[in-house]
Protein backbone atom coordinates (compact mmCIF):
# COMPACT_ATOMS: atom_id res chain seq x y z
CA UNK A 1 0.00 0.00 0.00
CA UNK A 2 1.36 3.53 -0.98
CA UNK A 3 1.05 4.87 2.43
CA UNK A 4 3.20 2.02 4.05
CA UNK A 5 5.96 3.11 1.82
CA UNK A 6 6.10 7.25 2.38
CA UNK A 7 3.74 8.12 4.22
CA UNK A 8 1.20 8.31 7.41
CA UNK A 9 -1.22 5.66 7.65
CA UNK A 10 -4.63 6.14 7.77
CA UNK A 11 -6.45 7.55 10.89
CA UNK A 12 -9.63 6.02 11.96
CA UNK A 13 -11.83 7.55 14.48
CA UNK A 14 -14.28 4.70 16.11
CA UNK A 15 -17.06 5.70 18.05
CA UNK A 16 -18.82 2.84 19.94
CA UNK A 17 -22.15 3.54 21.88
CA UNK A 18 -20.24 3.71 25.64
CA UNK A 19 -22.11 0.31 26.91
CA UNK A 20 -19.60 -3.11 27.00
CA UNK A 21 -21.48 -5.53 24.23
CA UNK A 22 -20.79 -2.53 22.67
CA UNK A 23 -17.47 -1.28 23.20
CA UNK A 24 -15.99 -4.78 22.67
CA UNK A 25 -16.95 -5.47 19.03
CA UNK A 26 -15.65 -2.19 18.63
CA UNK A 27 -12.31 -2.61 20.12
CA UNK A 28 -11.78 -6.00 18.75
CA UNK A 29 -12.08 -3.96 15.46
CA UNK A 30 -9.39 -1.29 16.49
CA UNK A 31 -6.91 -4.11 17.45
CA UNK A 32 -7.12 -5.73 14.00
CA UNK A 33 -7.00 -2.59 12.24
CA UNK A 34 -4.14 -1.72 14.45
CA UNK A 35 -2.29 -4.95 13.16
CA UNK A 36 -2.37 -3.72 9.85
CA UNK A 37 -0.35 -0.47 11.11
CA UNK A 38 -3.57 1.85 11.26
CA UNK A 39 -4.09 4.60 13.46
CA UNK A 40 -7.22 4.73 15.49
CA UNK A 41 -8.56 7.03 18.18
CA UNK A 42 -11.24 5.18 19.74
CA UNK A 43 -14.00 7.10 21.57
CA UNK A 44 -14.88 6.61 25.20
CA UNK A 45 -17.48 8.30 27.89
CA UNK A 46 -15.52 10.17 30.70
CA UNK A 47 -17.52 7.70 33.31
CA UNK A 48 -16.64 4.12 31.29
CA UNK A 49 -12.68 4.96 30.94
CA UNK A 50 -12.59 5.59 34.81
CA UNK A 51 -13.84 1.86 35.01
CA UNK A 52 -11.53 0.86 31.85
CA UNK A 53 -8.42 2.39 34.24
CA UNK A 54 -9.71 0.83 37.84
CA UNK A 55 -10.16 -2.43 36.28
CA UNK A 56 -8.13 -3.31 33.92
CA UNK A 57 -5.54 -1.04 33.82
CA UNK A 58 -6.66 -0.49 29.96
CA UNK A 59 -3.62 1.79 29.14
CA UNK A 60 -1.02 -0.57 29.48
CA UNK A 61 -2.92 -3.32 28.04
CA UNK A 62 -3.24 -0.95 24.57
CA UNK A 63 0.24 0.18 24.95
CA UNK A 64 1.24 -2.93 22.63
CA UNK A 65 -0.96 -1.09 19.92
CA UNK A 66 1.66 1.90 19.09
CA UNK A 67 -1.30 3.24 16.79
CA UNK A 68 -4.13 3.58 19.38
CA UNK A 69 -5.12 6.19 21.76
CA UNK A 70 -8.30 6.65 23.58
CA UNK A 71 -10.45 10.19 23.43
CA UNK A 72 -12.65 10.76 26.35
CA UNK A 73 -16.17 12.65 26.14
CA UNK A 74 -18.76 13.53 28.67
CA UNK A 75 -21.48 10.98 28.11
CA UNK A 76 -24.14 13.59 29.59
CA UNK A 77 -25.51 11.58 32.52
CA UNK A 78 -25.37 11.96 36.13
CA UNK A 79 -23.14 10.34 38.05
CA UNK A 80 -25.43 7.93 39.44
CA UNK A 81 -27.25 7.18 36.44
CA UNK A 82 -27.55 2.92 36.16
CA UNK A 83 -26.63 3.11 32.72
CA UNK A 84 -28.58 -0.82 32.96
CA UNK A 85 -32.03 -2.44 31.86
CA UNK A 86 -34.18 -0.55 29.76
CA UNK A 87 -32.67 2.80 31.03
CA UNK A 88 -29.35 1.34 28.05
CA UNK A 89 -31.44 3.99 25.89
CA UNK A 90 -30.99 7.07 28.05
CA UNK A 91 -27.55 6.89 27.09
CA UNK A 92 -28.04 7.45 23.11
CA UNK A 93 -30.39 10.45 24.03
CA UNK A 94 -28.14 12.23 26.02
CA UNK A 95 -25.07 11.22 23.41
CA UNK A 96 -27.12 12.95 21.03
CA UNK A 97 -28.54 15.79 23.04
CA UNK A 98 -24.76 16.47 24.98
CA UNK A 99 -22.29 15.36 22.53
CA UNK A 100 -22.70 17.49 19.80
CA UNK A 101 -20.74 20.18 20.46
CA UNK A 102 -17.84 18.95 22.37
CA UNK A 103 -17.60 16.03 19.23
CA UNK A 104 -17.34 19.52 17.11
CA UNK A 105 -14.80 20.81 19.47
CA UNK A 106 -12.74 17.81 19.33
CA UNK A 107 -12.46 17.07 15.83
CA UNK A 108 -12.54 20.15 13.63
CA UNK A 109 -11.11 22.75 16.47
CA UNK A 110 -8.60 20.15 17.14
CA UNK A 111 -7.84 19.87 13.33
CA UNK A 112 -9.85 16.47 13.02
CA UNK A 113 -7.73 15.38 15.83
CA UNK A 114 -4.13 15.64 13.73
CA UNK A 115 -0.95 15.87 15.11
CA UNK A 116 2.88 15.37 13.78
CA UNK A 117 2.63 11.83 14.08
CA UNK A 118 -0.99 11.31 12.88
CA UNK A 119 -2.80 12.60 9.92
CA UNK A 120 -6.55 14.05 10.48
CA UNK A 121 -9.32 11.82 10.73
CA UNK A 122 -9.40 9.76 7.37
CA UNK A 123 -12.60 8.12 8.09
CA UNK A 124 -14.96 7.66 11.04
CA UNK A 125 -16.33 4.01 12.28
CA UNK A 126 -19.46 5.23 13.88
CA UNK A 127 -21.70 2.33 15.86
CA UNK A 128 -24.85 2.99 13.94
CA UNK A 129 -27.11 3.88 16.71
CA UNK A 130 -25.81 7.02 17.35
CA UNK A 131 -27.01 8.53 14.25
CA UNK A 132 -25.83 12.19 14.62
CA UNK A 133 -22.38 10.89 13.31
CA UNK A 134 -24.14 10.99 9.65
CA UNK A 135 -25.05 14.63 9.90
CA UNK A 136 -21.31 15.12 11.37
CA UNK A 137 -19.59 13.50 9.36
CA UNK A 138 -21.47 14.98 6.34
CA UNK A 139 -21.18 18.33 6.90
CA UNK A 140 -17.61 17.80 7.26
CA UNK A 141 -16.72 15.67 4.57
CA UNK A 142 -15.37 12.40 6.33
CA UNK A 143 -16.27 9.17 4.86
CA UNK A 144 -18.77 7.76 7.48
CA UNK A 145 -18.62 3.73 7.66
CA UNK A 146 -21.53 2.07 10.03
CA UNK A 147 -20.36 -0.43 12.53
CA UNK A 148 -23.98 -2.61 13.61
CA UNK A 149 -22.90 -4.29 16.51
CA UNK A 150 -25.96 -6.48 16.46
CA UNK A 151 -26.51 -10.13 13.78
CA UNK A 152 -27.67 -9.77 10.51
CA UNK A 153 -30.41 -11.34 10.99
CA UNK A 154 -31.57 -8.29 13.59
CA UNK A 155 -30.23 -5.86 11.39
CA UNK A 156 -32.67 -7.17 8.19
CA UNK A 157 -35.88 -7.94 11.02
CA UNK A 158 -35.19 -4.07 11.91
CA UNK A 159 -34.92 -3.09 8.42
CA UNK A 160 -38.93 -4.67 7.44
CA UNK A 161 -40.57 -3.39 10.92
CA UNK A 162 -42.02 -0.94 8.30
CA UNK A 163 -43.85 -3.80 6.45
CA UNK A 164 -44.81 -5.51 9.71
CA UNK A 165 -46.76 -2.98 10.61
CA UNK A 166 -48.20 -2.09 7.53
CA UNK A 167 -48.80 -5.73 7.46
CA UNK A 168 -50.68 -5.78 10.75
CA UNK A 169 -48.41 -8.10 12.45
CA UNK A 170 -47.23 -5.95 15.24
CA UNK A 171 -47.14 -7.98 18.68
CA UNK A 172 -49.79 -5.47 19.71
CA UNK A 173 -50.77 -5.38 23.40
CA UNK A 174 -49.27 -8.89 23.11
CA UNK A 175 -51.92 -10.62 20.77
CA UNK A 176 -51.22 -13.74 18.70
CA UNK A 177 -47.48 -14.17 20.14
CA UNK A 178 -46.94 -17.74 18.61
CA UNK A 179 -48.52 -16.57 15.10
CA UNK A 180 -45.44 -16.64 12.15
CA UNK A 181 -44.85 -12.92 11.07
CA UNK A 182 -45.18 -13.62 6.73
CA UNK A 183 -44.00 -9.81 5.63
CA UNK A 184 -40.23 -10.55 6.11
CA UNK A 185 -38.83 -12.05 3.73
CA UNK A 186 -36.86 -15.10 4.31
CA UNK A 187 -38.24 -15.68 7.61
CA UNK A 188 -42.15 -16.62 6.78
CA UNK A 189 -41.41 -19.85 8.25
CA UNK A 190 -39.76 -19.60 11.26
CA UNK A 191 -40.10 -16.35 12.89
CA UNK A 192 -42.94 -15.54 15.26
CA UNK A 193 -44.34 -12.14 16.92
CA UNK A 194 -42.89 -12.90 19.98
CA UNK A 195 -39.34 -13.28 17.98
CA UNK A 196 -39.36 -9.83 16.89
CA UNK A 197 -37.02 -7.27 18.80
CA UNK A 198 -38.43 -6.25 21.95
CA UNK A 199 -39.10 -2.78 20.81
CA UNK A 200 -42.12 -3.91 18.63
CA UNK A 201 -44.30 -5.61 21.83
CA UNK A 202 -46.20 -2.16 21.74
CA UNK A 203 -49.72 -0.86 22.32
CA UNK A 204 -50.05 0.77 18.98
CA UNK A 205 -48.24 0.71 15.73
CA UNK A 206 -48.03 4.10 15.95
CA UNK A 207 -45.29 3.93 19.55
CA UNK A 208 -42.96 6.86 18.99
CA UNK A 209 -39.93 4.95 20.33
CA UNK A 210 -40.91 2.14 17.41
CA UNK A 211 -40.72 4.77 14.80
CA UNK A 212 -37.73 6.21 16.57
CA UNK A 213 -36.01 2.69 15.55
CA UNK A 214 -37.52 2.33 12.58
CA UNK A 215 -35.77 5.54 11.43
CA UNK A 216 -32.72 4.94 13.00
CA UNK A 217 -31.91 1.70 11.19
CA UNK A 218 -33.36 3.06 8.07
CA UNK A 219 -30.67 6.21 7.67
CA UNK A 220 -27.53 3.22 8.19
CA UNK A 221 -27.50 3.59 4.40
CA UNK A 222 -26.49 6.75 4.85
CA UNK A 223 -22.69 5.92 5.48
CA UNK A 224 -20.54 4.91 2.74
CA UNK A 225 -20.29 1.00 4.07
CA UNK A 226 -21.34 -0.90 6.82
CA UNK A 227 -19.72 -3.49 8.87
CA UNK A 228 -21.28 -6.34 10.55
CA UNK A 229 -19.77 -8.64 13.36
CA UNK A 230 -20.66 -11.93 11.31
CA UNK A 231 -19.93 -14.67 9.05
CA UNK A 232 -21.15 -15.54 5.48
CA UNK A 233 -22.05 -18.77 6.27
CA UNK A 234 -23.83 -18.02 9.38
CA UNK A 235 -26.39 -15.74 7.78
CA UNK A 236 -25.68 -15.78 4.37
CA UNK A 237 -29.67 -15.83 3.24
CA UNK A 238 -29.70 -12.80 5.63
CA UNK A 239 -26.90 -11.13 4.27
CA UNK A 240 -28.33 -11.20 0.60
CA UNK A 241 -31.17 -9.48 1.46
CA UNK A 242 -29.44 -6.49 3.01
CA UNK A 243 -27.43 -6.46 0.18
CA UNK A 244 -29.69 -5.28 -2.08
CA UNK A 245 -30.07 -1.94 0.34
CA UNK A 246 -26.43 -1.67 1.61
CA UNK A 247 -24.00 -3.20 -1.40
CA UNK A 248 -21.18 -2.14 0.61
CA UNK A 249 -20.74 -4.38 3.31
CA UNK A 250 -18.09 -6.14 5.54
CA UNK A 251 -18.63 -9.08 7.00
CA UNK A 252 -15.83 -9.66 9.90
CA UNK A 253 -17.12 -11.89 12.33
CA UNK A 254 -16.73 -13.59 14.72
CA UNK A 255 -14.26 -10.74 15.12
CA UNK A 256 -13.05 -11.74 18.82
CA UNK A 257 -12.31 -14.95 16.76
CA UNK A 258 -10.61 -13.35 14.12
CA UNK A 259 -8.38 -11.02 16.19
CA UNK A 260 -6.78 -14.05 18.50
CA UNK A 261 -6.10 -15.94 14.79
CA UNK A 262 -3.85 -12.64 14.09
CA UNK A 263 -2.45 -12.20 17.72
CA UNK A 264 0.84 -14.20 18.08
CA UNK A 265 0.05 -14.86 22.14
CA UNK A 266 -3.70 -15.70 21.05
CA UNK A 267 -4.58 -13.23 23.92
CA UNK A 268 -6.40 -9.92 22.86
CA UNK A 269 -6.66 -6.67 25.10
CA UNK A 270 -9.76 -6.39 27.12
CA UNK A 271 -11.87 -3.45 27.72
CA UNK A 272 -14.00 -4.94 30.28
CA UNK A 273 -15.75 -2.55 32.56
CA UNK A 274 -15.85 -4.98 35.33
CA UNK A 275 -13.05 -6.32 37.33
CA UNK A 276 -12.80 -10.51 35.92
CA UNK A 277 -13.01 -12.59 38.53
CA UNK A 278 -10.60 -15.48 37.59
CA UNK A 279 -11.33 -17.64 40.81
CA UNK A 280 -13.53 -19.39 38.55
CA UNK A 281 -11.39 -20.88 36.09
CA UNK A 282 -9.88 -22.38 39.03
CA UNK A 283 -12.81 -23.97 39.74
CA UNK A 284 -13.27 -24.85 36.41
CA UNK A 285 -9.83 -27.02 36.35
CA UNK A 286 -11.39 -28.99 39.07
CA UNK A 287 -14.56 -29.87 37.14
CA UNK A 288 -15.06 -32.72 34.29
CA UNK A 289 -15.39 -32.04 30.95
CA UNK A 290 -18.20 -30.78 29.35
CA UNK A 291 -19.92 -30.52 32.79
CA UNK A 292 -20.75 -27.09 33.39
CA UNK A 293 -23.12 -24.74 32.30
CA UNK A 294 -22.13 -21.25 31.98
CA UNK A 295 -24.66 -18.83 33.05
CA UNK A 296 -24.50 -14.75 32.55
CA UNK A 297 -26.93 -12.36 31.23
CA UNK A 298 -24.35 -9.98 29.72
CA UNK A 299 -23.93 -6.57 30.72
CA UNK A 300 -27.09 -4.66 30.71
CA UNK A 301 -29.88 -7.12 31.84
CA UNK A 302 -31.42 -6.43 35.43
CA UNK A 303 -33.39 -9.19 37.06
CA UNK A 304 -36.20 -9.39 39.49
CA UNK A 305 -35.39 -11.01 42.70
CA UNK A 306 -38.12 -13.62 41.90
CA UNK A 307 -36.88 -14.30 38.41
CA UNK A 308 -33.19 -14.93 39.61
CA UNK A 309 -34.96 -17.26 42.29
CA UNK A 310 -36.52 -19.64 39.52
CA UNK A 311 -33.01 -19.48 38.03
CA UNK A 312 -31.46 -20.76 40.73
CA UNK A 313 -34.11 -23.51 41.69
CA UNK A 314 -34.05 -24.29 38.54
CA UNK A 315 -30.44 -25.31 37.92
CA UNK A 316 -29.88 -26.78 41.26
CA UNK A 317 -33.04 -28.96 40.15
CA UNK A 318 -31.31 -30.07 37.41
CA UNK A 319 -28.74 -31.57 39.50
CA UNK A 320 -26.24 -30.40 36.74
CA UNK A 321 -22.81 -27.79 38.05
CA UNK A 322 -23.08 -24.13 37.14
CA UNK A 323 -20.98 -21.13 36.92
CA UNK A 324 -23.34 -18.06 37.45
CA UNK A 325 -21.45 -14.47 36.75
CA UNK A 326 -23.75 -12.44 38.48
CA UNK A 327 -23.23 -8.32 37.86
CA UNK A 328 -23.92 -6.66 41.28
CA UNK A 329 -26.11 -4.47 39.25
CA UNK A 330 -28.26 -6.83 37.90
CA UNK A 331 -30.47 -7.30 40.47
CA UNK A 332 -33.28 -5.17 40.84
CA UNK A 333 -33.07 -4.82 44.62
CA UNK A 334 -31.07 -2.84 46.84
CA UNK A 335 -29.85 -5.41 49.07
CA UNK A 336 -27.03 -8.13 47.92
CA UNK A 337 -29.68 -11.49 47.56
CA UNK A 338 -28.83 -13.92 50.35
CA UNK A 339 -30.27 -17.16 48.28
CA UNK A 340 -32.68 -19.74 50.70
CA UNK A 341 -30.78 -22.55 49.05
CA UNK A 342 -26.93 -21.37 49.29
CA UNK A 343 -26.18 -23.64 51.44
CA UNK A 344 -28.06 -27.05 50.14
CA UNK A 345 -25.97 -26.69 46.55
CA UNK A 346 -23.28 -28.97 48.17
CA UNK A 347 -20.60 -27.84 45.59
CA UNK A 348 -22.34 -27.84 42.49
CA UNK A 349 -22.73 -24.29 42.03
CA UNK A 350 -20.08 -21.30 41.62
CA UNK A 351 -20.58 -17.72 41.50
CA UNK A 352 -19.01 -14.50 40.41
CA UNK A 353 -19.75 -11.25 39.69
CA UNK A 354 -17.95 -10.94 36.53
CA UNK A 355 -15.83 -13.61 34.47
CA UNK A 356 -13.63 -13.81 31.95
CA UNK A 357 -16.07 -14.61 29.42
CA UNK A 358 -14.41 -15.98 26.39
CA UNK A 359 -11.88 -17.99 28.45
CA UNK A 360 -14.90 -19.62 30.21
CA UNK A 361 -16.97 -20.28 27.09
CA UNK A 362 -13.73 -22.10 25.75
CA UNK A 363 -12.64 -24.12 28.95
CA UNK A 364 -13.23 -27.46 28.39
CA UNK A 365 -15.13 -28.13 31.20
CA UNK A 366 -17.76 -25.66 29.89
CA UNK A 367 -21.19 -27.93 28.22
CA UNK A 368 -23.39 -25.22 27.95
CA UNK A 369 -24.40 -21.45 28.27
CA UNK A 370 -27.61 -20.23 29.84
CA UNK A 371 -27.82 -16.72 28.01
CA UNK A 372 -29.70 -13.47 27.71
CA UNK A 373 -28.12 -13.81 23.62
CA UNK A 374 -26.63 -10.60 23.19
CA UNK A 375 -24.87 -11.06 19.97
CA UNK A 376 -21.20 -10.76 21.41
CA UNK A 377 -22.38 -14.32 23.72
CA UNK A 378 -24.33 -15.79 21.04
CA UNK A 379 -21.19 -15.52 18.73
CA UNK A 380 -18.70 -16.60 21.37
CA UNK A 381 -20.36 -19.29 22.45
CA UNK A 382 -20.74 -20.45 18.48
CA UNK A 383 -17.34 -19.88 18.38
CA UNK A 384 -16.64 -22.04 21.02
CA UNK A 385 -18.62 -24.54 19.94
CA UNK A 386 -20.99 -24.59 23.12
CA UNK A 387 -24.56 -24.84 22.81
CA UNK A 388 -26.82 -22.79 24.55
CA UNK A 389 -30.09 -22.43 26.57
CA UNK A 390 -31.72 -18.90 25.58
CA UNK A 391 -33.78 -16.16 27.88
CA UNK A 392 -33.63 -13.01 26.06
CA UNK A 393 -34.23 -10.41 28.02
CA UNK A 394 -34.55 -7.59 25.39
CA UNK A 395 -34.12 -5.85 21.96
CA UNK A 396 -32.33 -7.86 19.17
CA UNK A 397 -31.80 -11.15 21.87
CA UNK A 398 -35.23 -12.12 20.89
CA UNK A 399 -34.08 -12.68 16.81
CA UNK A 400 -30.79 -14.31 17.96
CA UNK A 401 -32.80 -16.60 20.22
CA UNK A 402 -34.92 -17.84 17.20
CA UNK A 403 -31.85 -18.61 15.55
CA UNK A 404 -29.84 -20.10 17.78
CA UNK A 405 -33.04 -22.78 18.38
CA UNK A 406 -34.77 -23.05 15.03
CA UNK A 407 -31.76 -22.14 12.47
CA UNK A 408 -28.68 -22.95 13.51
CA UNK A 409 -30.29 -25.55 15.99
CA UNK A 410 -27.63 -25.36 18.70
CA UNK A 411 -29.70 -24.86 21.64
CA UNK A 412 -33.61 -24.48 22.87
CA UNK A 413 -34.91 -21.20 23.06
CA UNK A 414 -37.34 -20.42 26.80
CA UNK A 415 -37.96 -16.82 25.79
CA UNK A 416 -40.63 -15.53 27.95
CA UNK A 417 -41.00 -18.39 30.40
CA UNK A 418 -38.96 -17.98 33.26
CA UNK A 419 -40.52 -20.74 35.41
CA UNK A 420 -38.04 -22.97 37.62
CA UNK A 421 -39.51 -26.32 35.76
CA UNK A 422 -39.03 -24.81 32.26
CA UNK A 423 -35.60 -24.48 32.64
CA UNK A 424 -34.74 -27.23 34.94
CA UNK A 425 -36.04 -29.43 31.94
CA UNK A 426 -34.12 -27.47 29.58
CA UNK A 427 -30.91 -27.90 31.22
CA UNK A 428 -31.82 -31.62 31.40
CA UNK A 429 -32.27 -31.50 27.62
CA UNK A 430 -29.26 -30.10 26.68
CA UNK A 431 -27.26 -31.55 28.90
CA UNK A 432 -28.31 -35.08 29.02
CA UNK A 433 -30.85 -36.25 27.08
CA UNK A 434 -29.88 -34.38 23.45
CA UNK A 435 -26.76 -33.64 25.00
CA UNK A 436 -24.80 -35.23 21.77
CA UNK A 437 -26.81 -33.94 18.74
CA UNK A 438 -26.67 -30.89 20.47
CA UNK A 439 -22.65 -30.70 20.47
CA UNK A 440 -22.33 -32.19 17.63
CA UNK A 441 -23.95 -29.44 15.52
CA UNK A 442 -22.23 -26.84 17.96
CA UNK A 443 -19.11 -28.54 16.89
CA UNK A 444 -19.79 -28.56 13.41
CA UNK A 445 -20.57 -24.45 13.63
CA UNK A 446 -17.52 -23.97 15.62
CA UNK A 447 -15.37 -25.42 12.30
CA UNK A 448 -17.02 -23.43 10.14
CA UNK A 449 -16.26 -20.31 12.07
CA UNK A 450 -12.21 -21.35 11.94
CA UNK A 451 -12.72 -21.58 8.27
CA UNK A 452 -14.36 -18.26 7.87
CA UNK A 453 -10.93 -16.80 10.02
CA UNK A 454 -8.43 -18.65 8.51
CA UNK A 455 -6.47 -17.29 5.52
CA UNK A 456 -8.81 -16.94 2.42
CA UNK A 457 -11.74 -17.28 4.62
CA UNK A 458 -14.76 -15.26 4.31
CA UNK A 459 -14.09 -13.04 6.97
CA UNK A 460 -10.54 -12.52 7.02
CA UNK A 461 -10.86 -11.76 3.48
CA UNK A 462 -13.78 -9.00 3.79
CA UNK A 463 -11.43 -7.49 6.99
CA UNK A 464 -8.51 -7.22 4.34
CA UNK A 465 -11.06 -5.21 1.89
CA UNK A 466 -12.17 -3.29 4.17
CA UNK A 467 -8.62 -1.95 5.16
CA UNK A 468 -7.58 -1.80 1.41
CA UNK A 469 -10.94 0.32 1.01
CA UNK A 470 -9.91 2.28 3.86
CA UNK A 471 -6.08 3.01 2.90
CA UNK A 472 -7.59 3.90 -0.80
CA UNK A 473 -9.20 6.92 0.76
CA UNK A 474 -5.77 8.77 1.55
CA UNK A 475 -4.64 7.30 -1.57
C1 LIG B 1 -26.47 -5.79 24.36
C2 LIG B 1 -27.21 -6.55 23.22
O1 LIG B 1 -27.94 -7.58 23.67
C3 LIG B 1 -26.33 -6.93 22.11
O2 LIG B 1 -26.91 -7.84 21.22
C4 LIG B 1 -26.01 -5.63 21.51
O3 LIG B 1 -25.33 -5.76 20.34
C5 LIG B 1 -25.21 -4.87 22.54
O4 LIG B 1 -25.96 -4.63 23.71
P1 LIG B 1 -24.94 -7.06 26.26
O5 LIG B 1 -25.97 -7.26 27.29
O6 LIG B 1 -23.78 -6.26 26.62
O7 LIG B 1 -25.39 -6.51 24.87
O8 LIG B 1 -24.54 -8.54 25.79
P2 LIG B 1 -23.45 -9.05 24.79
O9 LIG B 1 -23.62 -8.48 23.44
O10 LIG B 1 -23.49 -10.51 24.90
O11 LIG B 1 -22.08 -8.50 25.39
C6 LIG B 1 -21.63 -8.78 26.68
C7 LIG B 1 -20.12 -8.87 26.65
O12 LIG B 1 -19.66 -8.87 27.99
C8 LIG B 1 -19.61 -10.13 25.98
O13 LIG B 1 -18.55 -9.82 25.11
C9 LIG B 1 -19.10 -10.98 27.13
O14 LIG B 1 -17.98 -11.77 26.84
C10 LIG B 1 -18.76 -9.95 28.18
N1 LIG B 1 -18.92 -10.51 29.53
C11 LIG B 1 -20.17 -10.76 30.03
C12 LIG B 1 -17.80 -10.78 30.28
O15 LIG B 1 -16.67 -10.58 29.82
N2 LIG B 1 -17.97 -11.28 31.53
C13 LIG B 1 -19.18 -11.53 32.08
O16 LIG B 1 -19.23 -12.01 33.23
C14 LIG B 1 -20.33 -11.25 31.31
Amino acid sequence: MSWKESNLPPHVLIFPLPAQGHMNSMLTLAQLLCLSDFHVTFVVSEFNHRRLLKHTGTHSAFARYPGFRFQTIPDGLPEDHPRAGLRIMEIIQSLRKHVGPSFKKMLVDKDLLASADRRPVTCIIADAVLNFNADFAEENGIPLIYFRTISAAAVWVLFCVTRVAEANELPVKGNGMDELVKSIPGMEDFLRRRDLPSFCRVDNPNDPALHELIALTRQTVRAEAVILNTFEDLELPVLSNIRQHMARLYTIGPSNVLLKSRLEENKASSGSLWPEDRSCIDWLNAQAPGSVIYVSFGSVTILTRDQILEFWHGLVNSGQKFLWAMRPDSVDHSDRLIFESEQGIEGNGYMVEWAPQEEVLNHPAVGAFLTHCGWNSTLESIGAGVPMICWPFFADQMVNSRFVSDVWRIGLDIKDSCDRVVIENAVRELMEQRKDEFAERARCLAAQVRRAVADGGSSEQSLEDLIMYIASMIT
